[in-house]
């Protein structure tokens, strides 16, 4: 008898023992999407080069997106403007500080659902996330450096950064080519879906989103117009139609004051162009204020009271855009609609994790 007891008394040991380890190794390990289905609601991923988005060059990534050496000075990483617990965004600043203290002219948007981003910045000036990965760390007020040669030069001074190159992309090693495909690699597993809208919508869960919100995802759908640019068709889908729209913002913010802010113009140079910017996801909306390219709406009922009121009186305001004669009850209702987007990502940094 006594014997029985005792194996019970190891097996719970051992049992708690395998939980505990279990938690320990479940914690380090990097959530890496099933390309083809990463997860409720969203679409598959397409990669450029699939056999690099592997786990070696995703924690290569991951270790050059939280490492400040990269900056001229060792002061700003990319998760500076970009912090994991705040949506891979900036909460509660309207423009983040870069190097030297310096200020930029818009807001940091999420790195949630990046992959699904067919241009990137708020005027699509780069194609994919290989084109941009060099631009915040040459641009003089984000990490201020003075050319790419630098920060190569810097890098293989180091002990690890050539070694760690040189195996895992046995073509170039330490180069301008990988080092942005490493940083996107890892940006790419920022994959964010399965919410409260995801399991109503497509799984036919009534009670995952409650009667506010569905009120709020019909006028979503019908009368507030949202849909047309923050498109909700298809089988997994982004709330965004990739495209470029003027819904005012700009000018309205410069009638209260700040810097002209000319959008997709600054690129293109297009009349037709001006104070267009690109239609953001609404995932994980929630997690993210303030709003707008410059963060000029602080809270997520100052953006639909924005849209209620038809924008501003920008002569070239999108023809979509106008007033919405929307009752309080339904900003409420479009209020909480927003808030079921949020994903159930949760990023969880294994430090000690070595590569
Ligand atoms: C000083 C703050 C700051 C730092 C540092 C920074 N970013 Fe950003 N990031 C921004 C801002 C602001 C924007 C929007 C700028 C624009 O659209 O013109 C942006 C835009 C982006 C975008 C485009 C997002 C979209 O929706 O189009 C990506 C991708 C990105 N950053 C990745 C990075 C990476 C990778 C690094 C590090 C190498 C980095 N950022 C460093 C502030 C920062
Ligand atoms: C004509 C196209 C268009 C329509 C219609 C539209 N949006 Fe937008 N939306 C945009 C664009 C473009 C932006 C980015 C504007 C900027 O940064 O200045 C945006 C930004 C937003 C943002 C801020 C996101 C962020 O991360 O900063 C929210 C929230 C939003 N829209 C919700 C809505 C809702 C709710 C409706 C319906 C009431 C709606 N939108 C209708 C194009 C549109």
């Amino acid at each position: 008898m006594i014997v029985e007891h005792e194996n019970h008394f190891f097996m719970i040991i051992g049992l708690m023992l395998f939980c505990v380890l279990g938690v320990i190794t479940t914690k380090a390990e990097l959530i890496i999407p099933d390309v083809e289905d990463p997860a409720l609601g969203l679409p598959s991923i397409e990669l450029p080069e699939p056999l690099l988005f592997n786990r070696k060059v995703i924690k290569l990534g991951e270790k050059l997106f939280f490492d400040p050496f990269l900056s001229r000075d060792g002061t700003i990483s990319c998760a500076t403007c970009h912090v994991p617990d705040q949506g891979f965004a900036e909460n509660g600043k309207p423009f983040s500080t870069g190097i030297d203290g310096k200020k930029g002219l818009r807001n940091a948007p999420t790195l949630l659902n990046i992959a699904y981003a067919q241009s990137m910045f708020v005027d699509g000036r780069s194609d994919t996330l290989e084109e941009q990965a060099w631009q915040p760390i040459l641009a003089h007020d984000e990490m201020g450096n003075s050319s790419v040669n630098s920060v190569l030069k810097k890098l293989k001074n180091t002990k690890e950064y050539p070694r760690l190159f040189g195996q895992f992309f046995p073509e170039g090693g330490l180069n301008k080519k990988n080092l942005a495909v490493a940083l996107s690699s890892f940006q790419r597993t920022l994959v964010s879906g399965n919410s409260d809208y995801d399991r109503w919508y497509y799984e036919g869960e009534d009670n995952a989103m409650n009667e506010t919100a569905q009120r709020g995802y019909q006028l979503f759908a019908g009368q507030a117009q949202c849909w047309q640019c923050h498109s909700i068709a298809g089988p997994g889908v982004l709330f965004s139609d990739n495209l470029f729209h003027n819904t005012g913002v700009s000018h309205r913010s410069k009638s209260k004051g700040l810097a002209e802010d000319l959008g997709r113009y600054e690129f293109t140079k297009l009349e037709y162009d001006k104070r267009s910017f690109k239609t953001p996801t609404l995932r994980d909306v929630a997690k993210t204020s303030p709003y707008m390219h410059d963060g000029s709406l602080r809270t997520l009922e100052d953006v639909v009271r924005f849209y209620n009121d038809g924008g501003s009186d920008d002569p070239l305001l999108s023809p979509i855009i106008g007033t919405l004669n929307l009752s309080e009850e339904d900003i409420k209702d479009l209020v909480e609609f927003l808030k079921s987007l949020s994903g159930d990502y949760n990023y969880d940094r294994v430090k000690s994790d070595k590569l």
